[in-house]
Order: structure tokens, then sequence, then C-alpha cells
């Protein structure tokens, strides 16, 4: 799985393969320039979640639901999940949270909406979690989060995230529940990844994170393609002859 936040991307990774696609709410800091994905709202997700569903055509497509847009109760939650899917074209909605999420992950599953669940770091609670920490690396911690995937499991999810738990903890977890697990910062034992796009194109400003890999340094290529850019629009190299529509210079009439 990877995440997608655009049309153009979308149909990349989609060509390429990549069986599921996540409009996550990582679009706040990869495309938005937020700070955290606290502020991503629902109009946002939906507003991705079209590009992303106009570019694949084989890809699973989910919508992370934001902040504030189920841990209220569970009947809001079923608006904005439906929502996901009737406004955005999902085919499947991801919350983070354990057993206290249980009702609402049942109900959603109820209504026929498939739910994915995310364990371990979840972002939308960071101020509680005091960072981007690894989760679960205490033994009373790593019992929680076991039960925590059980009792998704039993709700009805399809699959979990486990994101930021160390690996031996994910291999036991994935080991336990008969859903899949899709690890991030989790180790190799999970039964699939997910990276967040941005990341595996190197488009971070900063270092990247220790558990991604730059698989292709786009980044780079942007900035080097737009300072050459610059560079032949200043020096009179672009656009030439080749590249311009009609007369060349000297038959131009000028008045
Ligand atoms: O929002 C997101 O991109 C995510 C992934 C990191 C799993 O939740």
């Amino acid at each position: 799985m990877l995440t997608a936040y655009d049309y153009p991307t979308a149909k990349l990774l989609d060509e390429a393969g990549i069986p599921a696609l996540l409009v996550g709410d990582s679009l706040g800091m990869a495309v938005l320039g937020h700070e955290s994905t606290l502020a991503v709202t629902l109009e946002n997700i939906i507003y991705h979640l079209r590009a992303v569903v106009r570019g694949a055509r084989r890809a699973l497509i989910i919508g992370d639901m934001p902040f504030l847009t189920y841990q209220a109760d569970p009947a809001e939650a079923m608006r904005n999940a439906g929502r996901l899917l009737a406004e955005g074209g999902a085919g499947a909605v991801k919350l983070e949270g354990g057993r206290w999420l249980v009702p609402t992950i049942a109900r959603l599953v109820q209504a026929g909406i498939p739910v994915m669940g995310h364990l371990g770091l979840t972002p939308q609670s960071v101020h509680q979690l005091g960072g981007y920490k690894v989760q679960g690396k205490t033994p009373e911690a790593a019992e929680q989060l076991l039960a925590d995937a059980r009792a998704l499991e039993e709700a009805g999810v399809f699959a979990i995230v486990l994101e930021y738990v160390p690996a031996e903890l994910a291999r036991a977890i994935t080991a336990a529940v008969s859903v899949p697990t899709i690890g991030i910062g989790a180790g190799p034992y999970c039964d699939g990844q997910v990276q967040v796009i941005t990341d595996l194109l190197g488009m971070e400003p900063e270092q990247p994170r220790r558990h991604a890999r730059v698989y292709a340094p786009i980044g780079q290529l942007i900035r080097e393609a737009a300072s050459q850019y610059l560079h032949d629009v200043q020096t009179g190299a672009f656009p030439s002859a080749r590249e311009s529509f009609g007369l060349a210079k000297s038959e131009v009439a000028v008045r």
C-alpha cells in the first residue's frame, strides 16, 4: 500500500500494480504544509479522494477519517464515513484507535463500510503520545496493543495498520490476528507494508525518516529541473525554434 493524494500519482501507482492506495491524513503534512495531521478536514480528504479515484482503475482506494470525524460518536462516524464512500468514491475507510472504537467500527461494518484499523503510533494522538515515538516498548504496552488488535479484528476490520512498533511485537500481532497487518516502521514481519509516497520519492525537505527508503530522488530532480528551466529562460535557451509554433523570428512582422 502507498499513500496517494492526486490524479497523476494515483495513475502511476495504479499502473505499477500497487494494490491499495491510501488517501491518508498525512496529506496535511506531505502536501498541505501543516505541522501535523490534526488540521486535515473531511472536505480535504474528499477532495483528494476524488482525484485519486479518477486516476486509479484497479487499486482499492482507502479514505482516512480525519481527527474529530469519528471520535465523538458512532452516528457521526457513520455519516462521515458514508461521505468518504458516497462523495469521495473510496472503497474503504481507515481510523486510528483501539478497543474504545469497537462500537464505532462494528456500526460501520454492519452498514457495509469496510474499515481498516490503525494501531501503534496514531498521529492524531500525537499530543497525548508526546511526539512521533515508537509505541508498545514495555511488556504492558505491548499487551495493550495485542488486545487492541484482537478487539479490532473482532469488531470486523479487514486489515490493521501497525505504525512505529517494535518488529517483534508486529510479528506477534500478525500471528495473533487473522486479518492482514500492514506495517509502517514496524519491521518486516507484517503481512504488507505502507509508505508515504513523498517519502518514497524523496520529496521531504529534511532527512528521510528512519523507517523510509527513497526509491527515486524525485524531489532533487524537481529542484534541478526547475533551476535548469530558470537558467534556460534567462539565457534564451528555452524555448528554441523547435519548441515554438509557426514563424521563425526573422519572418515575424514587427509593427
Ligand atoms: O495518513 C497516513 O498516510 C497514514 C499512513 C502513514 C498509514 O495513516
